[in-house]
C-alpha cells in the first residue's frame, strides 16, 4: 500500500483548487487503506509565552469553514487556545507514506453546533464529559469512577444530558495547508496551499480559486 503511494507520487496537476476538497480526496483514500483512526490528529498549540504543548485529538467535521474538533475548553489546549488561537493540526497517515499538515486559527464552534454534536455521542462518553475537568489534577482513579457513577445515578440511560458550559468545539480556520507524499530517495512530494490575502497582487494567481480570494500553491523541498 505505502509502496503503491510512494510510486504514484504528488503532482501538481492531481490537486484540487482548494486544500478542502483535497483533503476530502485523500481522506476517502486513507479510509479505504483500513488505517486505523484516520481522523487522529495531532493538535498542537503554544501558551502566550510560545511554549508548545501537542496531543491527539479526533477530527468530527471539516469543510470549507474549517476542521473541527471537540474539547473541554478549560483543558490546557482550551486555555491556550483562548490565549493564542494559532494552531497546527498533523494526521500521521504513516500507513501509506502521507502526512497533512493544517496551521491556523481556532474560534469556538456555536453552542448550537455543540449541543447537536453532543447529542451524538454514546451516553457514556457524554457522562465523561461531565465526571473530568479535563487537564486539571485528580487524586485518585477511585475519585475519578465515583464521579462517574454520581452522574450515571443523575442521568440514567435514555435521559438526556446536556452539554457542560466547558465542553464544546474548536473550528479550525486554515491558513496553509501541506500535502506530504513520501517518495524513494527521500524525495518526497510537497505542496502547499496558502490562503490568498487581499494584499496578494493578482498577477501571480495560478488561476486556482478557493474560498475567499483562492489559495496559492508552492512546491517544498523535502
Ligand atoms: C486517539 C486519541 C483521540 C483523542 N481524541 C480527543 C478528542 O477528540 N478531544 C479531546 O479533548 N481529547 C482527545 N484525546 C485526549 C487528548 O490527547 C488529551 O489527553 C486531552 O485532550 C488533554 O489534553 P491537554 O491537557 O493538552 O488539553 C484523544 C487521545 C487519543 C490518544
Amino acid at each position: 500500500m505505502r509502496a503503491h503511494y510512494r510510486d504514484a507520487g504528488l503532482d501538481e496537476g492531481d490537486l484540487a483548487p482548494d486544500p478542502v476538497t483535497q483533503f476530502a480526496g485523500w481522506f476517502a483514500q486513507v479510509r479505504a487503506a483500513g488505517l486505523h483512526e484516520p481522523n487522529a490528529m495531532i493538535c498542537s498549540t503554544a501558551d502566550e509565552d510560545g511554549r508548545p504543548s501537542s496531543r491527539t485529538v479526533l477530527l468530527k467535521k471539516y469543510d470549507e469553514r474549517g476542521f473541527v474538533f471537540f474539547t473541554n475548553y478549560g483543558s490546557r489546549k482550551g486555555r491556550e487556545l483562548d490565549a493564542n488561537p494559532r494552531v497546527s493540526l498533523l494526521f500521521p497517515w504513516h500507513g501509506i507514506a502521507r502526512q497533512v499538515i493544517v496551521s491556523g486559527t481556532a474560534e469556538r464552534t456555536g453552542r448550537d453546533e455543540t449541543a447537536a454534536y453532543f447529542r451524538t455521542r454514546p451516553h457514556g462518553s457524554q457522562l465523561g464529559a461531565w465526571a473530568s475537568e479535563q487537564s486539571s489534577r485528580v487524586a485518585s482513579r477511585e475519585e475519578l469512577d465515583a464521579m462517574f457513577a454520581r452522574l450515571a445515578e443523575r442521568y440514567p440511560k435514555g435521559e438526556d444530558v446536556p452539554a457542560p458550559a466547558q465542553w464544546g468545539g474548536y473550528r479550525v480556520r486554515p491558513e496553509t495547508v501541506e500535502f506530504w507524499q513520501g517518495r524513494e530517495n527521500r524525495l518526497h512530494d510537497r505542496l502547499r496551499y496558502s490562503r490568498r490575502t487581499d494584499s496578494d497582487s493578482a498577477g501571480d494567481n495560478d488561476g486556482r480559486s478557493g474560498d475567499g480570494g483562492g489559495w496559492r500553491i508552492e512546491r517544498l523541498c523535502p
